[in-house]
């Protein structure tokens, strides 16, 4: 459990665990800008993408969407990465997950107006506004239960839950994808945003297609056809937006799962992290099509929660310290970081060690671990956590996030996320949806 009251102890269980967790003082860092495509990023900062399961049965943001951008617009972060949008009706995760059309663009507008409208009136720099364009794939609930669309059949994920193969999702749906994703990014930019993200992580729809060894046509085996959604989605991006709107992905690099259901592994069945596909897939990215900007991560929030973001308890027996799972994170993108030094790597992970957790960032920019440092649970329980770092000041134990869980368990309750232990309306949320309910935490 996280005990540590210095960050002495915490170095000293890292150092015992024989984990490298680069920290610093020089929080300043943290206060630099940085220019992606003509646009000006005001600190190194990010909010990573958040959902809230809490917008209209049309997509649109609502109420509890609206309120959670006025924090983020208020923070000082200088980039919010707007949360999980689906693209099309059947790719939503939830019947709340907002979706991106002709008919709900004004909504997505008038929110992208009042985020640097509250910015600046709370007196902080206008943040970049990136919007993730996802179909959710194998977790797809529009209607609130499973309507999986998968790329191939995952023996891990189908043991207890078959899926039936009239689930597989065809080559000709995946292009018409492809070409929606570019469409998609037309609206983005309509809408106001900064840029678009070809959303490829957390084994949704994009990230499962890296591992479709098994698969036949045009987007399975190969490492040329795995890829090939991704790139296409990209390109298709950048040939519907202005040449400054900013293309990028949020990019599984290592799923945690052995060959052949998991891409960022070896060919020998080991889980251990071979990164060497994602650097050749993000040499392509970067070189080829210009991507300047890409946030990665890593694991699958379902089944290996503790890959993608580490705590202290999860629904199943911890396999190794969150500290080990938080250095796995940081080395992965540090690979890449320094494989593509050009490249603004953001990222993420940063939650876990609570009131040191600006230290790791500081450390991690200092030694070249990535360009931007990205916060997601942070963000929902202590959302004035930027401005505390960027006027240098110390964070507040009793503010930050506890990596309880709870704001995930909310989503798989059905209801809408938000920090159950620091914001009000979520504790009330939370008793809500755990009525009768078997208490786990995941
Ligand atoms: C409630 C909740 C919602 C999330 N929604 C998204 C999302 O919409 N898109 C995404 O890429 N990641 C999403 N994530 C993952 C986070 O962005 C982040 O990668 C993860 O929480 C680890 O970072 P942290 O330790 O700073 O929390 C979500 C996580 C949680 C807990």
């Amino acid at each position: 459990m996280f005990h540590y009251k210095s960050l002495g102890e915490l170095q000293q269980e890292a150092q015992d665990l024989k984990v490298n967790l680069p920290f610093s003082d020089k929080t300043s860092l943290l206060a630099q800008p940085l220019t992606i495509s003509g646009k000006t990023i005001p600190n190194r900062i990010v909010i990573q993408p958040m959902e809230g399961c809490d917008g209209t049965a049309d997509g649109r943001p609502d109420e509890l969407t609206i309120r959670r951008y006025d924090k983020f617009a208020q923070s000082g972060a200088g980039l919010i990465w707007f949360e999980a949008t689906a693209v099309w009706e059947e790719g939503r995760a939830n019947p709340r997950q907002v979706w991106i059309n002709d008919q709900t663009l004004d909504s997505f507008k008038a929110l992208t107006d009042r985020i640097r409208e509250t910015a600046v009136k709370a007196g902080q720099p206008v943040p970049v506004i990136i919007m993730q364009a996802t179909h959710s794939g194998r977790y797809s609930k529009p209607h609130g239960t499973p309507e999986p669309l998968i790329a191939y059949h995952n023996p891990i994920f189908e043991k207890e839950k078959p899926v039936t193969d009239d689930r597989i999702v065809s080559d000709d749906y995946l292009y018409r994808l492809t070409e929606r994703m570019g469409e998609a990014a037309a609206l983005a930019e309509k809408a106001g945003f900064d840029g678009v993200d070809i959303k490829s992580c957390h084994r949704y729809l994009g990230s499962e297609l890296l591992s479709a060894y098994t698969r036949e046509g045009d987007f399975g085996g190969s490492f040329e056809n795995r890829t090939r959604f991704l790139r296409t989605g990209i390109r298709n991006a950048q040939q519907n937006t202005s040449s400054d709107f900013i293309v990028t992905s949020r990019l599984n690099i290592y799923d945690g799962f052995p060959y052949p259901n998991g891409f960022g592994v070896g060919t020998d069945g080991s889980i251990t992290p071979d990164l060497t596909e994602a650097k050749k897939l993000i040499g392509i990215l970067h070189n080829d099509l210009g991507v300047k900007m890409l946030d990665v991560t890593i694991g699958n929030p379902y089944f290996n929660p503790h890959v993608n973001r580490p705590a202290d308890i999860q629904p199943y027996e911890l396999p190794e310290s969150p500290l080990v799972g938080l250095a796995r994170i940081l080395d992965c993108a540090k690979e890449i970081q320094q494989a593509y030094p050009g490249l603004a790597v953001i990222g993420s992970g940063l939650s876990y060690p609570r009131q040191f957790a600006d230290q790791l960032a500081a450390g991690a920019l200092e030694q070249g671990y990535f360009t931007l440092a990205g916060f997601g649970r942070m963000a929902f329980a202590y959302p004035t956590f930027p401005k505390t770092i960027l006027a240098g000041e110390p964070l507040d134990p009793r503010q930050c996030c506890i990596a309880c869980g709870k704001c995930s368990l909310l989503m798989r309750y059905g209801s809408k996320a938000g920090c159950v232990v620091r914001d009000r309306l979520y504790t009330e949320l939370f008793k809500e949806a755990s009525k009768g309910k078997t208490p786990v935490v995941c």
